[in-house]
């Protein structure tokens, strides 16, 4: 899959992730659909996208793989959810992760952890005032993750390659860190990590 070209993206979850990644995925120029908790709509846009973020609730993400689990055989799906249980501690721990276990439910995807660690009004930038924010992308397939890359950096984010998707372990309780930084101890949504990049040697 190039990812110059234009792309089908269908976002499954129309909130305040969902919204921001259609504006910035949009203003990139791909072709974006983005749908609610409506299941028939769910598994239209799964069957048409050719890439699909997940950007529902973590609660949600079964009902989801029930409804579009075989129309997303051999896609890159972008998974964006937070393992947060219901009181919004996280939900799993050091020996899997999130979007581990969305690739064991969806075998046949190609699923890829990113844009969690970030708040979802710089979504639709990738910034946050003059500063590109890192956007962290985990996956084993390299294809997907490529097309992922490729797409965060098209919103305008400093995309980094974060590895393998057991790396999720770790953007998973870093998006948590952010929102104790942003909600339990009071700074806001206005902040988002950067990684600095210095010269090699
Ligand atoms: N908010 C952030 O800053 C942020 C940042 C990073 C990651 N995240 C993660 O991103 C996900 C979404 O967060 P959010 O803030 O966008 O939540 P939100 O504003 O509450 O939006 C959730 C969306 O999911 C949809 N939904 C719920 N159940 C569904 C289902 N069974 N099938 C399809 N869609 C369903 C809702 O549809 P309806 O509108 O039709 O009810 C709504 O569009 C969560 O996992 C969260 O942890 C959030």
């Amino acid at each position: 899959m190039q990812s110059s070209k234009t792309l089908k993206i269908g976002i499954i979850g129309n909130g305040n992730v969902g919204g921001a990644l259609a504006q910035g995925l949009a203003s990139a120029g791909h072709a974006v659909h983005a749908v609610g908790d409506d299941m028939a709509a769910v598994q239209a846009t799964a069957a048409w996208a050719e890439v699909v973020l997940l950007a529902v609730p973590f609660a949600a993400v079964g009902a989801v793989v029930e409804v579009a689990g075989a129309a997303l055989a051999g896609k890159v799906v972008i998974d964006v959810t937070n393992a947060l249980d219901a009181q919004m501690q996280l939900a799993l721990g050091f020996s899997t992760s999130g979007a581990e276990e969305l690739q064991r439910r969806l075998p046949a995807a190609r699923v890829v952890k990113a844009f969690n660690t970030v708040f979802a009004p710089h979504m639709a930038t990738g910034r946050l005032g003059d500063e590109a924010l890192t956007a962290f992308v985990a996956g084993d397939d390299a294809e997907a993750k490529r097309t992922t890359l490729a797409l965060a950096r098209a919103i305008g984010f400093d995309a980094v390659d974060a590895g393998p998707l057991s790396n999720a372990r770790l953007l998973e309780p870093l998006a948590y860190l952010n929102i104790q930084l942003g909600y339990v101890l009071g700074m806001g949504p206005q902040i988002g990590f950067k990684l600095l990049h210095g010269q090699a040697g």
